[in-house]
């Protein structure tokens, strides 16, 4: 490898994080007068920005690798950025040939590390500096209509089936006042929505003040029409912050609130620290509050341990909650973690059927909270393109996609009314534009 790489192309895996930190790694190489490709095959480097929450995200990385490898017998630099890189380092690099491995708390030197490893040789870098990446990292420029802004990093819950403690590490809340700039340049950058993001943003905090804080000044920043934060632990859920979903018009009605099982044993097993009934009565608390809201969560299925009951009454809290949406999981072991060596683990034929239930159960919920959408007025902030002509997709307050046809441009907010509604997806008619 004896060039340095004039063209890059980042694909991320996983969570929103890992979406902020590609853009955040793209921004650093175009600093360095690179030029982004536009795909991988064409790329000088390609930086693979992986996620090692279940096993068969981690194997991913080594099929991306493998791919990279063209008819010629060539292949592009190759870095190992994310939570797999933390997690394995060099092993990597013994497993594939890979140059450069960059922890998610050091990829503010992913361009020195690049020029290192175009001497020749691995390149690796994952430290936990004490001092955060963030300082390192240029200002953001462009981007689209909705944007990520990571807050907070990291997790101190330790959830027993879980590797994000040990690969993000520590919850560290960046200061407020970078997170404001940010914010602004955002704006500037021509995002109207900004979505806050943390393993666990509502951890967020600096001198006693909360993540409402946070919500409260950035709704005074001109021309951010909405913000949306995730993904919540249901402990860090203040009176504060579910009072800023009645009272600041700007924070948008969804709350995504995992809960990982219905059944109190389990969630005692899974070191969650929340109960069924308290993760419920947070949610009451969240609905007084905001009556229309639209609720998310995630959930685990066999857990170790998790009997036919235990199911059931994960089955039951979703037909409680009436999730406007959720994600749901098949339990994978993962290396290091306490679940890893717990006994009882259930067959894999049984935690298939009872995904399937309850993917089946979150889907008729979704369905039924799109189908009462329609009729509803409400804005939508445009997106992206359709695939017919002069059809946009945006978002509504919900979180849903809307199809409309319009002569609006993407980044507008226009009022819609709902016509119709499937599964994934809403239909809406334009009815009077407000001004971007
Ligand atoms: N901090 C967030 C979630 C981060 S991981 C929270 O606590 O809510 C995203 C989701 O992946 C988790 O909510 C969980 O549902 C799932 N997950 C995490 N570890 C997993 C594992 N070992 N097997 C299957 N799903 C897992
Ligand atoms: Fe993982 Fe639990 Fe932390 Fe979420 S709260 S990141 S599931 S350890
Ligand atoms: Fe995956 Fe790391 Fe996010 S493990 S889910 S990329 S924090």
């Amino acid at each position: 490898m004896a060039t340095p790489p004039k063209t890059y192309h980042v694909k991320s895996f996983g969570c929103q994080m890992n979406v902020y930190d590609g853009e955040r790694m793209g921004e650093l190489m175009a600093r360095q007068g690179m030029s982004v490709a536009d795909d991988a095959a064409s790329a000088d480097l390609v930086v693979l920005n992986t996620c090692h929450i279940r096993e068969k995200a981690t194997e991913k990385v080594y099929s991306e690798i493998g791919r990279l490898r063209r008819d010629d017998g060539t292949r592009p630099m190759i870095a190992v950025a994310g939570c797999v890189a933390q997690a394995e380092g060099a092993e990597i690099a013994r497993r594939a040939k890979v140059d450069v491995v960059v922890g998610p708390q050091a990829y503010h030197n992913l361009p020195d590390l690049v020029s290192k490893a175009a001497k020749g040789g691995l390149a690796l870098d994952t430290d936990m500096p004490a001092a955060s990446k963030f300082g390192a990292l240029p200002s953001r420029r462009r981007v689209g209509p909705s944007a990520f802004l990571t807050v907070q990093e990291g997790c101190d819950k330790f959830c027993t089936y879980c590797v994000v403690p040990y690969t993000r590490g520590a919850e560290v809340s960046r200061p407020f006042d970078a997170i404001v700039d940010e914010a602004k340049a955002l704006v500037d950058a021509g995002a109207k929505e900004i979505t806050l993001l943390g393993q666990n943003v509502n951890a967020w905090e600096e001198d006693g003040r909360g993540l409402d804080a946070l919500i409260r000044a950035l709704d005074r920043i001109e021309g951010l029409a909405r913000i949306r934060y995730t993904t919540s632990h249901p402990n860090d859920m203040t009176q504060g912050l579910i009072d800023a979903h009645a009272q600041v018009e700007t924070l948008m009605p969804y709350l995504h609130l995992p809960v990982q099982s219905g059944s109190d044993r389990i969630l005692k097993a899974m070191n969650r620290s929340h109960s069924r009934d308290s993760y419920l009565r947070i949610l009451d608390r969240v609905r007084a509050a905001r009556p229309d809201i639209a609720l998310s969560g995630d959930f685990i299925v066999g857990f170790p341990g998790e009997t036919d009951q235990d199911f059931e009454d994960t089955l039951s809290l979703v037909a409680d909650v009436g999730y406007a949406h959720a994600f749901s999981f098949k339990y994978s072991p993962r290396p290091g973690t306490p679940a890893a060596d717990m006994d009882d683990a259930v067959e894999a034929h049984v935690a298939d059927e009872r995904l399937q239930r309850l993917q089946a159960a979150i889907g008729e919920g979704q369905a039924a909270f799109n189908a009462h959408s329609v009729g509803r007025r409400c804005e939508i902030l445009l997106e992206r393109k359709g695939r017919r002509p002069g059809q946009l997709i945006g978002k509504s307050p919900w979180l849903q996609s809307v199809h409309l046809v319009t002569d609006a441009a993407i980044g507008d907010i226009v009022t819609v009314e709902i016509e119709s509604a499937g599964p994934n997806s809403l239909a809406g008619v334009e009815r009077v534009r407000t001004a971007a």
